[in-house]
């Protein structure tokens, strides 16, 4: 019996890479663009990061982890996200130390056991960007700025922003308190997870998507109704900031991010008809996760982009890229002299950065011809006895069959000019 991959864990293909390696580009051009630098954190680490990063009572610690205990008994977890591992990084280089505020980014896995479906894996890449060291709200409008430029330069079309602020921990102690008050005498109606979320993490009620608990919490109490002043003057001047830089949003009271970290402004970027799972890059402000995981009080603030999300959108807008540019060159060959011969003119294709390759089969001439029509290359280069003695090469374009004799030495600068 052949070994299957487990459930929720995609291979990435040939042929679909081109479109993973150009939105890697996209993502590095960016990021470059806008002064933040790459970090990579390992894929694992103690769970204790994420009990106490992420929130012990939130779906992705409580029920999504990939956990297990290494050969010396200690508890390790798969990354759920990056936040996190990023924050435990930054304390542990002591990058509180470096110039402020510190830009990174990051592309990489993440894991959650979650009941996968179109557009919800459980192994999934993000983008990441994080910002640590500034509290101002031009910093938050910054990061958003970047996460729409993303999708803009992609081309993909339809997103909306949503915008919230889910105010610090002294403003949710009051709206847990009314919010449950508010909601006690109701349970019955709820659906069994809110009915749990109530003691657990009674905020979570607020973006349940089940209808009968939505019109429950239709009137509820939201973090908005409660924001500090504090809080409050940092929403309305990232409005104002949002507002210079032309970025239209909606005002979503009712988002409650799934990871307990987040201080302040919250945020989605939604693209409806991507199946149930319509956020496609998420984020806000995470000013007290230094501290919570033993660093120097830093704020921060940042955002993740689903990668496969936004392929999944881009391809049902039927955005394509336009993959390999290169031309490709087959180089076929006859007679023992000429493959030989072929080998050499092959290495210095290749030394020149063009794509080439050959048969590997022993094939005949019309049976290689075949190979390099298959392959879909544009040109074959042709060497038989008779170009050898000659010292030059049969130059064909596959497309129009247009076949010309060329020296060796012309051999690259025409398929170069041919290129352009
Ligand atoms: P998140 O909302 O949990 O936030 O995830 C961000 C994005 O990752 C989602 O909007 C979605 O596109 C994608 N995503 C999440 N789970 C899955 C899944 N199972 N399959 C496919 N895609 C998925 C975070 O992870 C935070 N760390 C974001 C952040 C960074 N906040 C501040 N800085």
């Amino acid at each position: 019996m052949p070994i299957k991959k487990p459930r929720g864990v995609p291979d990435i293909l040939p042929g679909e890479t081109d479109r993973w390696q150009h939105l890697e580009r996209v993502v590095r051009e960016l990021a470059h663009v806008y002064g933040y630098q790459e970090i990579r954190t390992p894929i694992f680490e103690f769970t204790e990061l994420f009990q106490r990063g992420v929130g012990e009572g939130t779906d992705i610690v409580a029920k999504e982890m990939y956990t297990f205990n290494d050969r010396r008994g200690r508890s390790l977890s798969l990354r759920p996200e990056g936040t996190a591992a990023v924050v435990r990084a930054f304390i542990e280089n002591n990058m509180y130390t470096w110039p402020q505020p510190v830009k990174l980014y990051y592309i990489g896995p993440m894991f959650r056991y979650d009941r996968p479906q179109a557009g919800r894996y459980r192994q999934f890449h993000q983008f990441g960007a994080e910002v640590f060291g500034s509290t101002e709200p031009g910093v938050d409008a910054e990061v958003i700025e970047l996460l729409l430029r993303f999708y803009k330069i992609l081309g993909l079309k339809g997103l909306s922003l949503e915008i919230s602020s889910v105010g610090c921990p002294e403003c949710r102690k009051e709206l847990t308190d009314s919010l449950v008050s508010y909601i006690r005498p109701q349970t019955a109606g709820l659906c069994k997870d809110c009915r749990d979320r109530v003691d657990r993490n009674p905020l979570r009620l607020l973006d349940c998507k089940e209808p009968g608990c939505k019109e429950l919490l239709r009137e509820a109490p939201t973090p908005l109704d409660f924001l500090c002043l504090s809080c409050s003057a940092h929403f309305a001047a990232l409005r104002q900031e949002l507002l210079a830089l032309k970025i239209s949003y909606n005002i979503n009271p009712h988002m409650v991010r799934g990871l307990d970290y987040y201080t302040g402004t919250s945020f989605e970027v939604i693209l409806p008809g991507i199946g149930a799972q319509s956020a496609i890059g998420a984020g806000g402000r995470y000013d007290n996760l230094v501290k919570t995981c033993g660093g120097p009080p830093t704020p921060g603030v940042g955002f993740a982009v689903g990668i496969e999300r936004t392929l999944l959108a881009l391809e049902e807008q039927g955005i394509e890229f336009s993959g390999d540019t290169q031309p490709g060159v087959f180089v076929v060959a006859v007679g023992e002299d000429a493959v030989r011969h072929a080998l050499r003119i092959l290495q210095a294709l290749r030394e020149a950065g063009i794509r080439a390759d050959r048969d590997h089969a022993n094939r005949g001439l019309k049976a290689q011809l075949k190979q390099a029509h298959r392959r879909g290359v544009k040109w074959v280069v042709i060497v038989g006895e008779e170009e050898l003695s000659r010292g030059t090469a049969a130059l064909r374009a596959m497309d129009t069959g247009e076949q010309v004799e060329v020296n060796e030495s012309e051999l690259i600068p025409r398929l170069r000019a041919w290129r352009a």
